[in-house]
């Protein structure tokens, strides 16, 4: 967010509320881990009732929910606590919009993000996620606790879409499927599609579960491999799909991607991009750019990348049409027509 610089009130406030960034995603995470949220949505109101039923000390638990009411995540009304809305929506364990196991996935970050600067320095990450090893076991937390946010997107992406165009969505291929979140909401929407993912073959078990829990497991099939040695075909899909895939691999190989799905497209299919995309001067919204240093800290090649950009790799790859999907996500979805 862009602050007018005045100075009759310039106050250093805002430097110690960023540098104090930290704390705040820890308080959250610990609320999460103690399962705050839920005790309170059962009906333990009081910070005794709360601490009781999280095992934790008075002390702690009286300090953690002040400190959630001052973030906006509690109400308090005298001794009692309840929930503000969206933590009712997305904190409470028994809710499918649950968000918990994201305070998880991104807990993983935590480590690589103090060396910031080094990676800064050297113009490379400073822990890599290899692909071949820790990747194996780092994904399948990662798309565990990105699958509702997910979920949700793509649910709201196959609503947008008008009932012709979904009618012609037969055959899917869901590239670095993880959990399958972008394809689930397409296969559980159209009750004749097929979904072929393309991920490692730890992630079977993970998309499969996911896929049998929706109730539509019958219609997946897995290509286990390296995404960067898989032929994707030609003229065969309906529907391609991206998530969240071209920012750890980085423009080259996204291109490649881009060209490679545009191949396996019939005419008149269309590829769905999900990505983070900060605005074309790279000066907003903060979320996209602060996951730019994300990548930066993590891959060799990893960056997020412009709307513009995408236009013209897409243009480039022999895309036709090009826009873009308003969906409940940092970023809307791109939707590009073979
Ligand atoms: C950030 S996750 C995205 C998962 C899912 N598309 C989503 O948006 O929720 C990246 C996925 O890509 C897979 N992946 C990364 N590099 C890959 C490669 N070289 N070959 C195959 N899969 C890969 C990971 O296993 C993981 O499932």
């Amino acid at each position: 967010m862009a602050r007018k610089a005045n100075k009759a009130v310039l106050s250093p406030n805002v430097i110690m509320e960023e540098l104090t960034g930290g704390w705040r995603a820890q308080t959250l995470s610990a609320a999460i881990e103690l399962d705050v949220f839920s005790h309170i949505a059962a009906g333990k109101r009081t910070a005794k009732e709360v601490a009781g039923a999280a095992g934790a000390s008075l002390r702690g638990m009286a300090s953690l929910l002040d400190a959630l009411v001052g973030l906006g995540h509690l109400r308090k009304t005298g001794a009692r606590y309840s929930l503000q809305p969206v933590a009712a929506a997305f904190l409470v364990r028994s809710k499918k919009t649950y968000m918990g196991a994201a305070a998880e996935s991104l807990s993983l970050t935590w480590d690589v993000w103090k060396h910031l600067a080094e990676a800064v320095r050297t113009g490379h990450p400073y822990e890599a996620v290899d692909v071949a090893k820790r990747g194996k076991e780092f994904f399948p937390k990662l798309v565990a606790g990105i699958f509702p946010g997910n979920f949700a997107a793509s649910s709201a992406a196959v609503s947008s879409l008008p009932g012709k165009e979904r009618r012609e969505i037969h055959r899917i291929l869901d590239v670095a499927a993880g959990s399958g979140a972008w394809s689930l909401a397409f296969a559980q929407a159209i009750p004749e599609a097929r979904v072929t993912t393309v991920d490692f073959p730890e992630m079977t078990p993970i998309t499969r579960g996911f896929a049998e829990k929706l109730g539509v497991a019958g219609r997946y099939e897995y290509h286990e491999g390296d995404l960067r040695q898989t032929d994707f075909g030609q003229d065969i899909y309906d529907l391609v799909i991206l998530g969240h895939i071209i920012h750890s691999e980085g423009e080259k190989h996204g291109k490649e991607l881009i060209r490679k799905s545009y191949a396996a497209l019939r005419p008149g299919g269309m590829l769905l991009i999900a990505e983070f995309v900060p605005n074309d001067t790279r000066t907003a919204p903060s979320f996209p750019l602060l996951f730019g240093l994300n990548m930066l800290l993590q891959t060799e090649e990893g960056n997020v990348f412009t709307l513009r950009e995408y236009r013209a790799w897409l243009k480039a790859a022999g895309f036709r049409k090009v826009k873009t999907v308003p969906v409940p996500a940092p970023s809307p979805l791109i939707l590009a027509t073979k």
